[in-house]
């Protein structure tokens, strides 16, 4: 009884809260504040000094054998390519198909269309967060599950994995909201690999719920990583993800630096 009080009063904050069906509400790019800006620099930048460094350690060891430096150099070389090669950058998302909120029955997820936007924009790699047991296709019955995953703060087990991790200085992480939180697999994600030390830039798409206090919520669950503020998104309006949305979201990466 309270489990289903819980559903009708969620449901009806998320009518409440969307606007008339029809078109998604059109996403505008947040602003950036300068240290989030200031924060994403430093660590393009540092994939930029990691190569000064090599440049001038070739240049110490010129002197023992030049064919030895020209080799060094040209490595060095390669890795003076611009900073923002995306090679130190990886977007994890958290997004399902199927029967959802105000779309309908769709091929793609809403937040997966947004995070391969951004993948491509800053030449990222791309990992899908997807649980070992997929979630019910069907709506309500999807709705059950993550509520009950939510009250048993599970963590469920998910498929694959990102190889070496170490690699990437920024992630930008996105999900849908899930009854107000963000679903438990990410959790499972954020449990399985070492965030400390990188910046991490979330995106989320909702149905009336905005981010709903959850990049403070990371910001709290992984506090050795530096955690910006990120950009939310209507689902139905990523799911069209026309030419405007696309503006905004450019606009938001032009903002951080990328
Ligand atoms: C289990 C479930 C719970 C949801 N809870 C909320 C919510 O609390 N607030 C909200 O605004 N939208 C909620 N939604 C809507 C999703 O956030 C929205 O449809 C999102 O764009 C889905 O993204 P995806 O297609 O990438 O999975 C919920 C959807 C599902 C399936």
């Amino acid at each position: 009884m309270k489990h289903k009080i819980a559903v009708l009063v969620s449901v009806l904050f998320m009518v409440l809260t969307m606007t008339a069906c029809g078109s998604g509400e059109p996403a505008s790019a947040p602003s950036v504040a300068d240290k989030d800006k200031a924060a994403v620099q430093e660590k393009l930048n540092k994939t930029e000094s990691k190569s000064e460094t090599t440049a001038v350690k070739a240049d110490e060891n010129s002197a023992e054998s030049e064919a030895v430096t020209e080799a060094v150099t040209d490595t060095a070389d390669t890795k003076t390519e611009p900073e923002t090669d995306g090679t130190n950058i990886l977007v994890a998302y958290f997004s399902r198909a199927d029967e959802n909120y105000n779309v309908g029955t769709i091929d793609k997820g809403n937040t997966q269309i947004v995070a391969e936007f951004i993948a491509s924009e800053v030449g990222a790699d791309s990992f899908h967060i997807e649980t070992v047991t997929p979630y019910p296709a069907d709506y309500d019955e999807c709705c059950d599950v993550a509520k009950q995953e939510q009250a048993d703060k599970a963590r469920p087990e998910i498929q694959g994995g990102v190889e070496n991790m170490e690699q990437y200085d920024i992630v930008f992480l996105g999900y849908p909201i899930w009854w107000g939180d963000i679903p438990m697999a990410v959790y499972t994600f954020m449990d399985t690999y070492d965030l400390s030390d990188k910046v991490v830039i979330p995106f989320n798409t909702h149905e009336g719920s905005g981010e709903s206090g959850t990049y403070s919520a990371i910001a709290n669950y992984i506090p050795d990583a530096q955690v910006l503020d990120g950009m939310p998104i209507q689902g139905k309006t990523a799911q069209e993800f026309n030419s405007d949305t696309q503006q905004s979201v450019r606009e938001w990466l032009d903002g951080l630096g990328f």
